[in-house]
């Protein structure tokens, strides 16, 4: 059984990975320097699964942090990686943070896993590198548009370094999966998103307004051209997620499995602000309170992922559906804050 390190793994989408990696048997080790996440995110992890995970507090900017567990665990065959910042606006107001730690972080995990002989890497990019296309729904093959922000474009680069490093003839295997919309929390409710501050997405804005902690939500523009004027995005659940990078594992074990390939992971569906809201007010005992604002700057229209390619090579199916990512969303804020 494959023994995986996941960086960024007390994170949103590396906490519900390692859950998925350890119920299904995979030995995890989990590396994380906290700066977007908390401790208790690995008792999150020990309280749903059972198991103590070995975990490594440090910065991957710091490339001898991963020399010290490839050499410590030297059996380790797949990196996940999850590191990095990924807040949009904040990337706008200081690009050079993100650069740094985003870029870095990468070339020194490539790096490494030359010098150990780690031979496969899950990366996370993201449906931003599309921007606005042009045709909906976006393939693998759809166009990529300038990145939107500095954010953005450290997934575009991040694409291009790993492409480059294993075409220039290094023997690793790469899959880069390209994230649409993740949300909703673990069935169990003992794990979920954990925004610092006032979240920026929606599902977290939404569970805490409903939860009475921000009054209002402001849905930002109504005169797209979408059904009800509202944009579009395709929402995944992170369990759902989480299990396309065991997918991912399972496909690079293969031998015919080319050496770099990229996989759009969203459910295929595209659903509107106003959906989402339908969607949870099905769970609540009043309406949701929002109102209609200005657009927000730089978000696209619409957009939703082709996801055959996934599923037909990966043969990943997501399985839950809108109801389950507001409902489990609102169960792991209510949980969390104790109101449950
Ligand atoms: P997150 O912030 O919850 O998790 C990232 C984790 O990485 C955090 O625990 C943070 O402390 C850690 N980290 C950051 N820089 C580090 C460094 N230099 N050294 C060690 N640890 C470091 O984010 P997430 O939502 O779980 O996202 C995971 C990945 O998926 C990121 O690469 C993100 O860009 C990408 N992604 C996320 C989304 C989304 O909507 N959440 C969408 C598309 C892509
Ligand atoms: C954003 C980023 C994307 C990143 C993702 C995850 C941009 C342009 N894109 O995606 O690069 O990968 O976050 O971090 O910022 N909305 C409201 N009110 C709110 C919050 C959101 O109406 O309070 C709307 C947005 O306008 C959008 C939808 O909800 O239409 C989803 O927004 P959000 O959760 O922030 O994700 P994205 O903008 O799609």
């Amino acid at each position: 059984m494959n023994k995986v390190l996941v960086t960024g793994g007390a994170g949103y989408i590396g906490s519900h990975t390692a859950i998925e990696l350890i119920k299904k048997g995979y030995e995890v080790i989990i590396v994380d320097n906290f700066s977007n996440s908390e401790p208790s995110s690995l008792d999150r992890i020990k309280k749903i699964t059972r198991k103590d995970v070995p975990f490594i507090f440090g910065d991957l900017k710091d490339r001898n942090v991963i020399s010290k567990i490839f050499e410590s665990f030297n059996d380790i065959d797949t990196v996940i990686h999850f590191a990095a910042f990924k807040a949009v606006g904040e990337s706008v107001a200081e690009p050079l943070k993100y650069y740094n730690n985003n870029i870095l972080s990468l070339i020194n995990l490539l790096y490494s896993m030359k010098q150990y002989n780690v031979p496969n890497l899950i990366f996370s990019s993201s449906c931003t590198v599309y921007g606005q296309p042009d045709e909906l729904p976006v393939t693998e093959d759809t166009p990529l548009k300038p990145a939107s922000s500095p954010y953005g474009n450290t997934k575009k680069i991040s694409e291009d370094i790993i492409t480059d490093f294993i075409n220039s003839g290094n023997y690793i295997k790469s899959i880069i999966l390209r994230y649409f919309n993740p949300v909703g929390a673990d069935i169990s409710g003992d794990n979920g998103e954990l925004p610092q501050g006032i979240p920026n997405n929606l599902l977290p804005y939404i569970t805490q307004t409903a939860l009475g902690i921000r009054e209002c939500l402001n849905v930002y523009g109504n005169d797209y051209d979408t059904h009800d004027g509202t944009a579009i995005r395709d929402y995944i659940h992170v369990s759902d997620l989480a299990n396309a990078h065991i997918d991912s594992m399972r496909y690079l074990s293969n031998k015919s499995a080319p050496f770099c390939d990229i996989f759009n992971i969203g459910t295929g569906e595209g659903y509107s602000v106003l959906d989402v809201i339908n969607s949870i007010n099905k769970f609540l005992d009043r309406p949701l309170p929002y109102k209609i604002v200005n657009r927000r700057p730089g978000d696209v229209e619409k957009i939703w992922a082709d996801n055959t390619k996934a599923k037909n090579t990966l043969n990943w199916f997501p399985k839950f559906n809108l109801d389950d990512m507001t409902s489990s969303s609102l169960n792991w804020e209510k949980k969390f804050r104790g109101t449950l």
